[in-house]
């Protein structure tokens, strides 16, 4: 299995693939399992049927490592309508972004002022801005601007990161962001890193997923527990209950289109359950990372392709 993550992962990297996929029906109809379409209103639409099932929603407009600061401005354009039409139509969701789609490897100035700028957008709405979390080449400059944003006055609380059990340094990075007050998504972590910064071995993954989700569940702040891994949850849920932790302080994550069954349930036995909705052209290295997690996708989606 390592050895399909590992193709996978470098398949989401193939242009040729990509340009072929992303730009023909045929590609189109593989990602619509995990991707909610092309354009802001068929996320909204997706959103509020979610909502109507109990379900708070975070999108995710699909786009990474822009190669201009133009199409930075413009990725950040669908943000800003997003933002707009979220309330508009009084959906219960907040935002997902990548600072690499913001231009960050373009100039980390550059990003950093995209970001404060949706942030204050979001804040202005009520609604929130989730700072997603990419290569661990971009850990450091992706904390430092989070960091930095929190603590201006007027953004306190409105803006959260994304933090990789996977990565060695994530305890250290959690005990910080708790003590600035910065809400977190923990994840597993979806890229290819070395063993010199994350541990090669499953089981470590986890038993440090289990370690930061308690750090997060103990501290005062409310948190994202992403995962879909009925192991992680019901550790969660057994510390919770055992520390008289009130489901209402934090939340599951799940990706849109991902064990659907268990995002009912959890609703049904009342957790708070945020699904990651993405959406846009731009969804095939997004795609790709949903195959490597799990590339029994690829026979369940090729089923589905030739039944419908
Ligand atoms: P794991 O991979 O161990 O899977 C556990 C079980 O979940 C599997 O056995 C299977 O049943 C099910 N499952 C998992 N993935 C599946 C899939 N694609 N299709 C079908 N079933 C699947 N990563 C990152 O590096 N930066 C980020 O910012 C984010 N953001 C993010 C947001 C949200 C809301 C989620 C849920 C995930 C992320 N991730 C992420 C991705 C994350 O790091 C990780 O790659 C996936 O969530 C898969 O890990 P699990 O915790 O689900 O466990």
């Amino acid at each position: 299995m390592p050895v399909l993550r590992s193709a996978f992962i470098a398949l989401s990297k193939n242009r040729t693939l990509r340009s072929f996929c992303e730009n023909t029906r045929f590609g189109r109809r593989m990602s619509s399992r995990f991707v909610a379409g092309m354009e802001i209103g068929d996320a909204l639409r997706v959103a509020e049927a979610l909502n109507q099932q109990g379900m708070l929603v975070t999108l995710d407009s699909l786009g990474e490592s822009v190669s201009s600061e133009v199409e930075a401005h413009s990725a950040a354009e669908i943000y800003h309508q997003l933002l707009d039409s979220i309330e508009r139509n009084k959906v219960n969701a907040n935002i997902s972004v990548k600072l690499t789609q913001m231009g960050l490897e373009l100039s980390p100035a550059l990003a950093e002022g995209i970001a404060e700028s949706l942030a204050t957008h979001a804040h202005s709405k009520g609604s929130f801005l989730r700072i997603d979390m990419e290569d661990s080449s971009l850990t450091q400059v992706t904390l430092d601007i989070v960091r930095r944003l929190n603590a201006r006055a007027e953004l306190k609380g409105s803006i959260g990161i994304v933090i990789q059990s996977y990565l060695y340094r994530s305890q250290a990075d959690i005990e910080q962001l708790i003590a600035e007050g910065i809400r977190v998504r923990l994840c597993k972590g979806a890229y290819k890193e070395p063993p010199e910064v994350a541990f090669p071995a499953k089981a470590d993954v986890d038993k440090n997923y289990i370690r930061l989700s308690k750090m997060l569940l103990e501290s005062p702040i409310y948190h994202g527990l992403a995962t879909h891994d009925e192991a992680m949850i019901a550790a969660a849920k057994a510390f919770a209950k055992e520390h008289g932790i009130e489901p209402s302080h934090f939340e599951f994550q799940m990706l849109y289109g991902v064990r659907r069954d268990l995002q009912r349930r959890l609703v049904g036995e009342g957790y708070n359950v945020r699904v990651y909705v993405p959406f846009g052209r731009e969804w095939y290295p997004y795609f790709m990372r949903r195959l490597a997690e799990r590339p029994a996708n690829v026979i369940f989606l090729a089923k589905n392709f030739f039944r419908s």
